[in-house]
């Protein structure tokens, strides 16, 4: 059987000194043992090529005209190549060559060498590179993969945006990023989360429409000088941060866009590296994911809740009483709720159960619904069944299972004497504790058919004094401090 591998790529090394005659036969040597080799006659004419491609690594000469080697290795580091740098030096020069080690130079060699030395070091140098470069894959995989468990976990939308924002300022040598994206339900570009080095980033993005059209047509672009001028605020964080050069990635869906990842640089250097352009792609993409999914999912939260609001309106068509009933529990249930300050999840739930607590109304006959007399007992039972039908008219919706044991409970008093199970205290779910005091105090304050709401002191004072017979005492004392006053009249 044939083994397939992925042939690793040639090796690219830069040969550079004034004396013809070195590189030429520096050059043959190294291509002998398969290198892609280059040559340069000085640092000036090494930096432009090795803009145009970084080299594996770069084998210079100190002493040259128009820039030396230790100018050259600075540009090298300055611009954050992977690049090993060996210095070729004279005894004269060993001070500067060790002055370049200072600055990031991998090794130095003494002038004059021996093939078979020169051969050693570049071997060793362009194993170092190796190593570095699958350390650095092996981390975007590491970073990918930990954003790939966060987009497919439950975590909010902001949690994977964060670590979107932070894997970028790791995995792409930048001084800071920021993200731009269009929340759920919005047009613009107007939420931000910037991160810098040393934490949150001031905004920067002052021209988005112009960032985006730039990147209409383009996975990636990056601007510096003027036109980078043109896209920040003019005045206050970008000059002071020293921003040299953007790079922008668009946050695209099909034909949407929906946000940009921008990563900053304060070095003056070109431009960022194709691998780090890469990066931020791939980091865009994930954050993309995350963003449709938000979207998607918020979309489909606002089909609910109107279905919900649907529900509410048939049962408000059929039961003349509960018009704005359920809407004013709804509210009372909600302030009483912040008063005990309950989780957002809890409050959202709550929501849902009050809006559609009659709900299994809906199932009993309108004569008696709506008859202005006293019912009789028979027809009391009849009523009595609605939480009962409630429950069986939402339970095969597993988005409301949550809700259904609230609005099954919320005729349930705190001393065991309600309906439909009997249950007391806190086996009673909090919410429907909670209802039963918003439901009744409504029951109690808004007109009826028969006769006129009673004012709302005399419903306080009843709430008050049935307070740990037929409520829960904590949910009448939050109920109570979340209305403070008596409503004016109307
Ligand atoms: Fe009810």
């Amino acid at each position: 059987m044939e083994l397939v591998t992925n042939a690793a790529p040639v090796p690219r090394v830069l040969v550079v000194d004034d004396e013809e005659d070195i590189t030429t036969v520096l050059g043959d040597i190294l291509r002998d043992q398969g290198y892609a080799v280059e040559t340069a006659s000085d640092g000036s004419q090494a930096w432009d090529k090795a803009q145009t491609e970084p080299f594996d690594a770069v084998i210079t000469d100190l002493k040259m005209p128009r820039m030396g080697g230790l100018e050259l290795l600075r540009s090298i580091k300055e611009a954050g190549h992977a690049t090993a740098v060996v210095i070729m030096t004279g005894f004269a020069t060993v001070e500067t060559a060790i002055e370049a080690l200072k600055v990031g130079a991998y090794d130095y060699i003494l002038k004059p060498f021996k093939v078979g030395e020169l051969l050693q070091v570049v071997d060793r140098a362009l194993e170092k590179v190796r190593l570095a470069a699958e350390n650095l894959q092996l981390k975007e995989q590491v970073t990918l993969l930990r954003l790939s468990e966060a987009v497919a976990s439950s975590l909010s939308l902001n949690q994977v945006l964060a670590i979107v924002v932070e894997a970028a300022l790791k995995e792409v040598d930048a001084d800071g990023v920021e993200l731009l994206f269009r929340p759920p339900g919005s047009k613009e570009l107007g939420k931000r989360l910037g991160l810098g080095r040393a934490g949150p980033l001031k905004p920067l993005l002052a021209n988005v429409k112009q960032l985006e059209q730039a990147l209409a047509d383009a996975p990636h672009v990056q601007f510096q000088d003027q036109a980078l001028a043109d896209l920040l605020y003019r005045d206050a964080a970008a000059t002071e941060a020293g921003i040299r050069t953007l790079l922008s990635v668009p946050l695209r869906r099909g034909n949407e866009n929906l946000g940009v990842l921008n990563a900053y640089s304060r070095k003056a250097r070109k431009a960022f590296l194709p691998r780090e352009e890469k990066a931020l792609m791939v980091l865009g993409d994930r954050a993309a994911t995350s963003l449709e999914n938000a979207l998607l999912y918020a979309n489909l939260e606002n089909t609910f809740r109107e279905t919900i609001q649907g529900l509410a309106l048939a049962l408000e068509a059929k039961d003349a009483y509960t018009h704005g009933h359920s809407e004013n529990v709804t509210r009372l249930c909600s302030a009483a709720a912040r008063i005990m300050v309950l989780d957002e999840e809890f409050c959202t739930t709550l929501h849902q159960a009050a809006v559609l607590h009659d709900i299994g109304k809906i199932g009993i006959s309108s004569a008696i619904l709506n008859k202005p007399s006293k019912l009789d007992p028979e027809e009391y039972e009849i009523i009595k069944s609605h939480p009962r039908m409630g429950k069986r008219i939402l339970e095969p919706i597993s988005m409301l299972s949550a809700v259904v044991p609230i609005i099954y409970h919320h005729h349930e008093r705190w001393d065991g004497n309600g309906y439909p199970e009997g249950l007391a205290g806190e086996e009673i779910p909090l919410g429907s504790r909670l209802m039963m005091v918003a439901d009744t105090y409504e029951a109690m304050t808004s007109d009826r058919a028969y006769r006129k709401g009673l004012p709302h002191q005399v419903a306080v004072d009843e709430l008050r004094s049935c307070s740990g017979t037929q409520f829960d005492p904590e949910c009448v004392k939050a109920f109570l401090a979340a209305q403070p006053k008596a409503p004016e009249p109307s």
